[in-house]
């Protein structure tokens, strides 16, 4: 097969292309590449959208089913059968009183929407001011531009296009294993959280319309906030009448092992947004979802996409979700995520395998080379841990210096004791690379 005209995304052109990273097929968690070897999925398709599984054909009937009866109709001042039964659906299991939804392609427009749709809220209230957005450093919140803006890594996705947009804030982020200002919880008494106020207050709230965050962020690999911080983030927010966007797009449907990932912490986002798990990555499907006070101001959401509001991506957005819930995989994602977790707690022993961390089907190990001092474990090691299971059959992935698990929620305990089996050898074999004894 000729290989030298499709762009990979993030991958430099000399990068092999050959039967080894194309994938053919699905089914379950398992994948099978062109050459005909099968891989556990541990990742659920590396940017972890798979949560039923591949190769659902029941998933596939309803995208069937929907093309046959309408494949496409404008967002724009129509609506479809699929649009609006899916955001009926939404109004019952998104966070409380999140209520209202608007249906795009990606996470990345998903977050562009809901920065767009959180200024013309204050724009319609005569607070043009208000246009800077806090986003934590570490976070990746998409590749478009607003998105980009609070893009909080030193990244040269974002460096690449600057100047963007001005109005980009950034706070340190809730990393306690490798805290930014050196304390510890909960002696810091949520210091990072207080700092937002302290940002708040330096560069106006008047000039400040959202502050984005993951309910549990992905950058330094699945780092859950302590007890009260995002309570802590909320009041800061209401006292200044800033809006807070729980970017939903990893944790949603299910992967942390509750509906959303903001039902662990006790707080009521004004605005959501959701892509990968409300379709399993089967069709491009992402959602903005706010509060009523959020849209009464806005009678026009000033914002079109031929594709918005897609009747077939929505219509395997509803199946989606039905298969979710009449499968019980938010509560296998819970269930089965303690056994995983305790799996990987065990693995603490090893001398470079810093924490195991994570909820739900979300999970890492954050990998250290000095467990006192607790220094970041080398990109190539991590590379090298991720090729070697590669080659024992299992894809997975890392991020920051973590080794990050997030598996199709139907995982079995049975095919966790053979990753856990694999991971402990790929660990142990470049421990030895490094000079480490184990
Ligand atoms: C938290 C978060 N927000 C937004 C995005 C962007 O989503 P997409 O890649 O679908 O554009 C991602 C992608 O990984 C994400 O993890």
């Amino acid at each position: 097969m000729d290989t030298s005209h499709l762009i990979l995304h993030k991958t430099p052109r000399s990068a092999a292309v050959d039967d080894r990273n194309i994938i053919i097929r699905g089914e379950g968690v398992y994948v099978w590449d062109r050459g005909g070897n099968r891989y556990l999925d541990l990742d659920s398709g590396v940017t972890r959208p798979v949560h039923v599984g591949h190769g659902r054909e029941d998933l596939a009937r309803a995208v069937y089913d929907q093309i046959i009866k309408l494949s496409y109709f404008t967002p724009c001042g129509y609506a479809n059968e699929p649009a609006l039964e899916l955001s009926g659906v939404l109004t019952t299991i998104a966070p409380r009183g999140i209520n209202n939804f608007v249906f795009e392609c990606s996470g990345s427009e998903a977050v562009e929407s809901a920065m767009k749709l959180a200024k013309q809220h204050f724009v319609c209230r005569g607070e043009e001011a208000r246009y800077k957005v806090i986003s934590r450093k570490g976070a990746y919140h998409g590749v478009n531009g607003l998105g980009l803006r609070a893009l909080g890594t030193m990244n040269p996705m974002r460096q690449l296009m600057e100047p963007l947009t001005p109005g980009g804030l950034f706070a340190e982020s809730p990393y306690c294993y490798r805290c930014p200002y050196r304390m510890s919880y909960p002696a810091c008494e949520l210091h990072c959280a207080r700092e937002v106020e302290r940002l708040v207050e330096f560069e106006k709230p008047e000039s400040i319309s959202a502050f984005i965050g993951e309910p549990i962020q992905q950058g330094f690999g699945v780092a859950v906030p302590p007890d009260g911080y995002w309570p802590a983030i909320q009041k800061i927010c209401r006292d200044h009448g800033i809006l807070m966007i729980m970017d939903e797009v990893i944790c949603g449907f299910g992967r942390t092992g509750r509906m959303f990932g903001t039902e662990h912490f006790d707080v009521s986002p004004d605005m959501i947004t959701m892509a990968k798990g409300i379709s399993s990555g089967c069709v491009p499907l992402s959602a903005v979802g706010c509060t009523d006070e959020v849209l009464a101001p806005v009678d026009i959401f000033n914002h079109l996409h031929t594709y918005g509001n897609h009747p077939v991506a929505c219509a395997a957005g509803i199946k989606n979700i039905q298969i979710l819930r009449e499968e019980r995989m938010v509560e296998n994602a819970e269930q089965t995520g303690r056994y995983f977790l305790d799996g990987l707690k065990a693995l603490e022993t090893r001398p470079t395998v810093g924490e195991a961390r994570g909820k739900g089907l979300w999970l890492a190990l954050d990998m250290t080379l000095d467990k006192r001092t607790r220094s970041p474990f080398p990109e190539e090691n991590l590379a090298g841990i991720v090729s070697r299971a590669k080659q024992k059959g299992i894809i997975m992935k890392f991020m920051g210096s973590a080794l990050e698990f997030a598996p199709p929620l139907i995982i079995t305990r049975q095919d966790i004791d053979g990753a856990l089996a694999v991971i402990d050898e790929c660990v142990a074999e470049e421990e030895k690379v490094l000079g480490f004894r184990s």
